[in-house]
């Protein structure tokens, strides 16, 4: 593996999953791990460090230092920005502000040619050419320097290098852009994680496999052997109770823990009525006939609606369904416990970025807190169940990748997520039955003509939302006296922020045409044009 040191960059993050797009693992830790905490895992193969950039001042007295032993295991290093000045600094060398301007943005770096004369330290840069638009612009009259665009983002700038270091590139601002030694100690004052750096992912690849000599098998089969293998070891002969939500996370987990301890393995699903159409059938196809993973199938679609008659405020609507949904989950576990022993294991679907985000960052304590997030909304403490938690380690797109190889239908694959409350909160106001009709109908063909314009996978999300005006309109020689529908479509890569998307003026009208003829209770249609912030996605 690669240990990626977070010193607290925006990037960090970035940089793991650049390392494991080139099929070598990594995983993210706070700056002061110590190699002491890292070798007390046995799956890490540690084969080389990254040190993250950072917003601090290494020169500053609370500046986040590194555990003298990484620095001297031997294993290769590679410092990116403050992780470049933290290098040079500890390795004996000197850091400073930048004189003149802060770099910021984007910049050229050129690859000195001398420094290609010692191939040890050169690696970094080995076999890296500018693309032919890059060459276009280069000056004739010095075919021999090779210029890259990179990113760069630094007030601080290294002044003097350890010894044994070598200047690997220059900028125009910034005579040290990138240094390193023989023993493969790099340092590179831009970022290669980012997309604003073409090169970036060679300059990665070349740490990884020429420097840190990985080898790529962080494959999807790979993964799943290796989940497997934790799964048994955890859990041992007692059973497991998943809750399955229709999307996508729980699906790999349910398909991972059976795959691991077979029928151990109870898959419970609740039918809230507040579903998409055709989801529960989707679920009870794929698991119980397509996977053979038996599924319990609760219908509390009655028990929902009667308690959120006449309510109205979002955040109640919220609270009375994850209250529900405990409840609910508590009594199956309760009833299964009478037919099964040992059921002692809670299977959850969370993800990296969440165990990262509740992981303490934090300089001060080299303890790992490590909080778990309840998906299903916080399960009641005198239930005691451990949790099991197979793609912990695991970033999305990692987990629809499992999930295609565990042969979860591609469809199920690429699902757009959908919120735990469900329809509930796309009605706007009071909930009841009626209204969910209109809605579940509204909702399947907003995503039925998505869908067959091609975009549905280029969308982060799209639904319809039902809300409780209503307007006069036309039809035929009668007036009509019907409901509002928005239609929301939105593209965003983390759902923290999120822009309209820009849909087709004809795919709008198709869906304007549809909801509006298709379905009684509407007459009008708008088009969600905000975008997040300061709308949030859902309108609940
Ligand atoms: P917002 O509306 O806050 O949504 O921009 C961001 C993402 O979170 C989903 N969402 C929820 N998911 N329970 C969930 O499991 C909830 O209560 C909930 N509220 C919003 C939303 O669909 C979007 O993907």
């Amino acid at each position: 593996a690669i240990i990626v040191l977070d010193y607290g960059s925006q990037y960090s993050r970035l940089i793991t999953r650049r390392i494991r797009e080139c099929q070598v693992y990594s995983e993210l830790v706070p700056a002061n791990t110590t190699l002491e905490d890292l070798q007390k895992n046995a799956h890490l193969d540690i084969k080389g460090f990254i040190f993250s950039g950072g917003p601090s001042s290494v020169y500053d007295a609370d500046a986040p230092l590194c555990d003298p032993a990484i620095l001297n295991s031997g294993l290769p290093i590679l410092g990116i920005c403050y992780g470049m000045q933290l290098l040079a600094q500890e390795l004996g060398g000197h850091v400073a502000p930048t004189q003149g301007l802060r770099e910021y943005g984007p910049a050229t770096i050129e690859v000195l040619p001398e420094a290609a004369e010692d191939k040890q330290i050169f690696r970094i840069f080995e076999g890296i050419s500018a693309t032919p638009q890059q060459t276009d612009n280069l000056d004739a009259s010095q075919p021999e320097v090779l210029r890259l665009p990179a990113w760069m983002s630094h007030g601080d700038s290294v002044d003097k290098l350890p010894e044994g270091f070598r200047v690997l590139a220059r900028t125009e601002s910034n005579p040290v852009a990138a240094i390193g030694d023989a023993r493969g100690y790099i340092g590179l004052q831009f970022h290669p994680e980012v997309t604003h750096t073409p090169q970036g992912k060679e300059i990665i690849r070349n740490f990884l496999f020429r420097i840190c000599h990985c080898e790529a098998s962080w494959t999807a089969g790979h993964v799943i052997d290796e989940a497997v293998d934790l799964i048994r070891q955890q859990v041992g002969s007692d059973h497991v109770i998943c809750g399955l939500s229709g999307g996508v996370d729980s699906a790999v987990a349910a398909l991972l823990i059976h795959k691991a301890i077979g029928d151990q393995l109870t898959c419970i699903f609740v039918d809230t009525g507040l579903l998409r159409a055709g989801e529960r059938e989707q679920v009870e196809e794929t698991f119980a006939n397509h996977m053979h993973i038996p599924l319990v199938v609760v219908d509390a679609r009655q028990r929902f609606l009667d308690k959120l008659a006449n309510v109205s405020d979002p955040e109640r609507k919220r609270k009375i369904i994850g209250a529900e949904f405990i409840s609910i989950f508590e009594d199956e576990a309760v009833r299964l416990a009478e037919t099964q022993e040992n059921v002692t294991f809670l299977a959850q679907g969370t993800l990296y970025p969440d165990v990262i985000e509740s992981t303490s960052h934090d300089t001060a304590t080299t303890a790992k807190s490590i909080k778990s997030h309840h998906n299903v909304g916080g399960l009641p403490s005198e239930m005691k169940l451990k949790l099991v938690e197979p793609l912990r380690m695991l970033f999305k797109d990692e987990v629809r990748e499992i999930g295609a190889a565990l042969g979860l239908p591609e469809e199920w694959v690429w699902r757009h997520p959908f919120p735990g409350p469900g329809l509930a909160i796309r009605v706007i106001g009071a909930v009841d039955e009626p209204k969910l009709k209109v809605l579940r109908e509204a909702d399947r063909i907003v995503i039925e003509e998505i869908r067959k314009a091609g975009i549905y996978r280029e969308l982060g999300q799209a639904f319809a939302v039902l809300t409780p005006v209503q307007s006069v309109g036309v039809m035929g020689d009668y007036r009509t006296y019907a409901y509002l529908v928005a239609v929301r479509a939105v593209t965003t890569g983390d759902f923290m922020t999120a822009d309209w998307a820009r849909l087709p003026d004809e795919l709008l009208g198709r869906i304007s045409n549809r909801l509006t003829n298709e379905i009684a209770e509407i007459n009008r249609v708008v088009y969600d044009i905000t975008s997040k912030p300061p709308s949030t996605i859902e309108w609940e």
